[in-house]
């Protein structure tokens, strides 16, 4: 295992090396701001808070384009991406001016686009926003979801990839139990 202190004297990239070696999905955060321009960027910072009430959680650079138009809407939408949507995560980790020029879309909570096709999506209304650091850590309450079946893609070690499961993991009853059923 390789050590490495956070003294400020450090390579910026070996925290990013450490974080990296905690695989995550893939989603396309989204809104619709104020006065109507849609928004949106690739984000694995996406995760869980709160079941009662609901609430997830991500973050976002503080020199992204999209900030200020997150922040004046008030809403989001995240669309868990499937493995084959490689492209849209591509699509929507580089900056341009309508990412969603020739994509179809629907309007969900408050009008935040939702992609067509993708694994799951949760409808949010932005409950809080927090600052951290270099990122503004947005917290929301669900209103909506859908899901479907199938693989999602993976971001690890700062490569795509697929989920294989064990074969000879834990069986699905055992963790139900820890989860009380909802894992
Ligand atoms: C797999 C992956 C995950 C990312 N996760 C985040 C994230 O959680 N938060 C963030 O601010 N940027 C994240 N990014 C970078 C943004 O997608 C990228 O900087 C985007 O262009 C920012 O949106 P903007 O063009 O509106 O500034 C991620 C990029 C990739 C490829």
């Amino acid at each position: 295992m390789k050590q490495v202190v956070l003294d400020g004297s450090h390579d910026p990239r070996e925290l990013r090396n450490a974080l990296g070696r905690f695989p995550t999905g893939v989603t396309v955060i989204t809104t619709r701001t104020p006065s109507g321009k849609l928004e949106g960027l690739t984000a694995n910072s996406f995760a869980a808070l709160s079941l009662d009430p609901p609430l997830v959680l991500w973050s976002l650079g503080r020199k992204s384009a999209s900030l200020r138009g997150f922040v004046e809407s008030g809403h989001f939408a995240i669309n868990v991406l499937r493995s084959r949507q490689a492209d849209i995560s591509h699509r929507f980790a580089t900056p341009r001016e309508n990412k969603f020029e020739g994509l179809a879309h629907a309007a969900g909570f408050g009008g935040s686009p939702l992609l067509p096709d993708v694994l799951a999506t949760f409808e949010c209304e932005t409950a809080s926003t927090v600052e951290g650091g270099d990122h503004l850590l947005f917290v929301g309450r669900v209103h909506r979801i859908a899901y479907g079946d199938g693989e999602p893609l993976i971001f690890n070690a700062g490569r795509y990839c697929t989920s294989l499961p064990l074969r000879d993991g834990f069986a699905r009853s055992d963790l139900d139990g820890i989860w009380d059923g909802l894992g």
